[in-house]
Parts: C-alpha cells; structure tokens; sequence
C-alpha cells in the first residue's frame, strides 16, 4: 500500500490573507503529528500570472516560509522547502503535459477566471498550471492533500492524470516491479498502481472564505481592494478597519445555519469566526442569533486579533533574521529531494527513457 503522505503549498504571491490559513495552513498543523507531512512554498506557480520584479518573489517566499511556521508549521515535524528548489516538479510536469489532454485543461474554471477576456495571451504555463500541481503531488506519491474548496477542480484533475499514467503503462509497471497492489481493483483499473489516487481533504466550516467587500468572491491575494483581505501581517488595527467596513445587511443574525441562506456576507462572517473559534456555524448562531452586526462585528474583531496577533508577531521576529529561514528552506529541499529523486528514476524507466 502507500505511504500516508501529506503534500500542499501556497503560491507566494504576496502575503497569505486569512483564507489562505483558515482553508489551507491552518489545517495542516494537527496532521504533523499523524502523517509524514510535506509543505511546499510553489514559486514554479507564481510566475504563471507573470514573472515578479527582482526581488519580489524571494521576499514572498520567505513571507510564506514564515507564515507557515508562524501558524504552526513545525520544521522538525514537516519538510517545508520551495518548488524551484527540487527539479523534479518541473521535469514531471512536463511527463504529465504528456499524458493530460489539452481538453482537460480547457475545462479549468480558475484558468478561464485569471486568463481573463484575453485568453489567446494567457501564458501557457497559466493554462498548463493543474499539470505542475499534479506534478507537486504525485513526485511524492502523495495520498492527502488539504486545500480550500477553489482547489477541488484541480485535484479531480490530478487524480485523472494519476489513473490515466497507471492505466496506460499498466504493462511496463508490472513488469518493472514499481507498483503497489491496487486497493480497489475493478474491471477498469489495472491491478497495480504506480500513482495513488489522492484523496482531497476539504472539510470544515473554512473551505472558502469570501472578500469582505463582496460575498460572492472568494478573498484572494489578487483581488486589487486591501479591504478585501485580512492578511497575515495586519495588526490590530487594520484587523479592525477591514472587519468594520465589511460588508454586511441590515438583519439580525439568525439563529439557526438555514437563515443564513442567501446571506452570503452574514454566512461568511459567521464561517470566519466559526473557523477562528474552532467551533461549528450552528455553535456561533447559538450564541449570537438574534444580535445585530453592530454587537457580531467587535466580538469578530476580538477574536481575529486574539487569533492572529501572536502569529503576525512570530512572523516579524522570523523575518528579522531570513539566514534562519533560507536554512529551513535549504534542508527541507534536500529531505524533499530524498523521496522524490527516486521516485522520478522508476517513472523514467516506466516511459522508457
Ligand atoms: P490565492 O488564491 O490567494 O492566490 P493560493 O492559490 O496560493 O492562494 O492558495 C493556497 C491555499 O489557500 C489553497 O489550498 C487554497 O485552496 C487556499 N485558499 C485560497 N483562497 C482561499 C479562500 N478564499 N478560502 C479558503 N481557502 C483558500
Ligand atoms: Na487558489
């Protein structure tokens, strides 16, 4: 069978915003201590949206680095290094541009939403984008992977090109002895599997945080208003303005989760400070339904700096010394380097290089 394995990233494309921790790094921090767990900082993503000024994408990507080990993220208990460090990201993505379809790409929601109107000048690594994701997750035969909701498209994808590789050099596996037993045979999987098929792991009441400007758009790091995010290294008082100014109607919180439908921004504020609070949505509506956003919004302003203040403080401390930071990423290279080298070796004999 496969080795339980842990593998997700961020993209550092500027600072992580609260969606990136309540949907993704928060979550990482329990599994540490029950899988082998792999975090990868994905700079070989952030220039498909553009190559960044000099500079600027090492700087994020030590912000991230930070972030991850601010919120928890424990370099004796998990590799954390960046993508363009190990090669093999690269050199299987390419594998796998070969065994995708391009009318699997096409069918990308996230590609169509960053290409834009202007498709024909998209980069093709924007459009190819799911391939080096796959490539992330399968160059460690990862069997989990903990993302927000927006990511579910592309793991559907990552699980296709898995099956497709193991079904078309079903053959060659087998005769090379480089696969496991399949653990759900069926007349169209073949008995041996060279890739697991990943499980998604997106669960909880933050699987996808919403601009506080728009409830219909997910917060993102892109999104052009700073008032849409609450970032990581916002202090008190920008916590404070951004949750103020959030977009809310004039009703009172209900008291049960179903008032809360079409309520996008009431559903969002409730899901942050459920998340924030380790509690369910029907908890946090027990406590405040029937208050107003006028006595909701300070309760949610305590509780984000509570939560997030001890972090942005660790993430400064951190990022007064990036020698620390550069070591930790250096020795998580290597040791994600160890598993995935020869994992890479047997897919080249499998292709027949
Ligand atoms: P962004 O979309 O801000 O550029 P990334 O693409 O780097 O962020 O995503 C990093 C992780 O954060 C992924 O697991 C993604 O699913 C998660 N994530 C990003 N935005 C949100 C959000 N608004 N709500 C929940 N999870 C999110
Ligand atoms: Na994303």
């Amino acid at each position: 069978a496969f080795k339980p394995r842990v593998f997700s990233g961020v993209q550092p494309t500027g600072n992580l915003h609260l969606g990136n921790y309540l949907g993704a790094v928060s979550r990482w921090v329990p599994l540490q201590d029950q899988m082998e767990t792999i975090f990868c900082v994905v700079d070989l993503h952030a220039i498909t949206a553009g190559f960044p000024d000099r500079g600027e994408l090492q700087k994020a990507t030590r912000e991230v680095t930070a972030a991850y080990i601010a919120a928890g993220i424990d370099p004796k208990k998990s590799i954390i290094f960046n993508q363009s460090q190990v090669r093999e990201h690269a050199e299987l993505a390419w594998i796998f541009n070969c065994v995708a379809r391009i009318g699997w790409m096409n069918r990308m929601t996230q590609f169509k939403d960053k290409a834009g109107k202007n498709r024909e000048n998209a980069s093709l690594g924007l459009l190819a984008y799911p391939s080096l994701m796959a490539a992330d997750i399968l160059a460690y035969k990862a069997t989990h992977v903990p993302v927000g909701d927006d990511q579910k498209q592309h793991l559907e994808l990552t699980r296709d090109i898995a099956q497709k590789f193991n079904n078309d050099f079903a053959d060659r596996i087998k005769d090379l002895g480089v696969g496991v037993p399949n653990p759900e045979p069926s007349p169209e999987t073949p008995e041996e599997l060279f890739f697991p098929i990943t499980e998604p792991m997106i669960a909880g009441p933050a699987t996808r945080i919403f601009s506080l400007r728009d409830g219909t758009k997910k917060m993102s790091k892109s999104d052009p208003s700073d008032l849409s995010r609450i970032n990581l290294t916002d202090d008190a008082d920008a916590i404070s303005k951004k949750i103020r100014k959030a977009k809310t109607d004039p009703e009172a919180l209900p008291s049960e989760v179903d008032g809360l439908k079409d309520r996008p921004e009431a559903e969002n504020l409730v899901g942050i400070y459920a998340a924030l609070a380790g509690k369910t949505k029907a908890e946090v509506l027990t406590e405040f339904g029937g208050q107003q956003f006028s006595a909701f919004k300070p309760a949610l302003i305590d509780l984000a700096v509570e939560v997030l203040a001890p972090m942005t403080n660790e993430m400064r401390r951190l990022l007064a010394d990036p020698a620390e930071i550069d070591a930790v990423l250096k020795a998580g290279a290597e040791a994600a380097s160890a598993i995935a080298e020869p994992i890479l070796k047997d897919v080249r004999k499998v292709i027949g290089f």
